[in-house]
């Protein structure tokens, strides 16, 4: 049988570059894939000087819109093929194909609620072939899962009685997005997200729940809803949850008004007519890619994320809040060290997985540790 390969799709985009790096340095020998040769070229020879030859990249050219490409990316069960390619709702499907013809990992930096749906949807047809999903790796949703997991690891070993997380994603100092961050999240607009309600995922529009939360340095922070991976990673973790929310702050104090405004409009984002003009409309916009903040802006910012957990009576158990590094580093970091996990077998179980059942909660934690994003408070 082949060297298992590590393929990076989407490698010459802002935050395939960053990760082509870290897995570079990490050893890995990345083929990095995407649609322009010539780009790739240069980047493999770039990355090359930074590592011994039998560790230095090598390259393959792949294009969405030839699905076939995609598809000679991977061809066996020990492969492990990660994508940026986004925005996944327009371009994701050929990574997640071409991961399930060959019955092997897939990892990507999703942070869209309907693409990571319809993976948890699709996941018996995905256990047929072994293939094991492994989607959102990025800052979208690993710190939450993360300070959700060990307020629920606390709660355990008190004997307590959880029945509610909340979970709330922030970022400290300056955030600029980069060009696919923007693209996906207008493809998002009228895109459904959800919640985890008396213990069903329950379709809940984008945005039009509003939360609070007071951060490590005492101050009250608003958030509106968005679907991640922590609905499905919690409740498997403790199967007593019945509520779990996630809140993205990002709108800082516009979050109640978008809130409110996006309770106004779901009527007409959520019908079907609509839905479908959107994704026209959006689709049509020209977006730009590789672009995105750089030098000194690229690591000044803090990713956040705080996890409160109550029980059924309202009663409040445990705080836990994470810090780590600015969201794109971290995001390459933790796809890079997940494309570790993958390439040395260690990932449990097939078909749609969320970080915590993919990894194992300790490793998951001693992951996330060495690259910087760690608990800060805890009451
Ligand atoms: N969850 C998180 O925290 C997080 C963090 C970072 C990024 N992301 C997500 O990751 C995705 C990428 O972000 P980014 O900042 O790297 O954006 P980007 O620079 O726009 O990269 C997009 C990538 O997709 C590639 N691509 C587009 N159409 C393609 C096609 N037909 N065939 C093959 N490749 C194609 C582009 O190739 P070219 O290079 O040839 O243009 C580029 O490499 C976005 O969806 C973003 O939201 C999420």
């Amino acid at each position: 049988m082949d060297q298992p390969r590590v393929v990076l799709f989407g490698a010459t985009g802002f935050t395939g570059r960053l990760t082509a790096e870290a897995m570079t340095r990490a050893g890995l020998a990345p083929v990095l894939a995407g649609r322009n040769e010539r780009a790739l070229n240069e980047l493999t020879k770039k990355l090359s000087r930074l590592v011994p030859s039998p560790q230095a990249p090598t390259w393959q050219c792949a294009d969405v819109n030839d699905p076939d490409t995609v598809r000679d990316l991977v061809s066996n069960p020990t492969d492990v093929l990660v994508s940026t390619v986004g925005p996944f709702t327009r371009f994701g499907a050929a990574a997640v194909d071409a991961a399930v013809s060959a019955g092997c990992t897939y990892i990507d930096s999703t942070g869209e609620s309907g693409f990571i749906h319809q993976l948890f949807e699709r996941s018996d047809e995905f256990k047929k072939s072994g293939a094991k999903i492994i989607p959102a790796c990025g800052y979208d949703f690993i710190p939450g899962n993360l300070a959700g997991a060990i307020a629920l690891r606390n709660c355990r070993d008190r004997d307590e009685w959880p029945s509610r997380v909340k979970i709330g994603y922030f970022t400290q100092g300056p955030m600029n997005m980069s060009s696919g961050t923007k693209a996906s999240a207008l493809a998002s607009l009228g895109s459904s997200g959800y919640t985890f309600q008396s213990g069903q995922l329950v379709d809940t529009p984008l945005g039009t729940k509003f939360a609070e939360f007071t951060l490590a340095d005492g101050k009250k922070y608003g958030a509106i809803n968005i679907g991640g991976t922590e609905q499905f990673a919690l409740p498997r973790m403790n199967p007593r949850l019945l509520n779990v929310d996630v809140y993205l702050g990002w709108a800082g104090k516009w979050s109640k008004p978008a809130s409110s405004l996006a309770s106004l409009t779901s009527p007409i984002t959520r019908s079907r007519i609509s839905r479908h003009l959107l994704t026209r409309l959006t689709s049509s916009i020209p977006t730009t890619t590789g672009q995105g903040p750089s030098g000194p802006e690229l690591i000044a910012g803090r990713s956040v994320a705080i996890a409160t957990v109550h029980d059924a009576v309202g009663n409040h158990l445990e705080t836990v809040q994470v810090s780590g590094p600015a969201p794109y580093p971290f995001t390459a970091e933790f796809l890079a060290w997940a494309a570790a996990m993958a390439h040395a077998g260690r990932i449990n179980g097939t078909g749609t997985l969320d970080p915590i059942s993919a990894f194992g909660l300790g490793p998951f934690i001693a992951g996330c540790s060495a690259i910087g994003l760690r608990q800060v408070r805890n009451n």
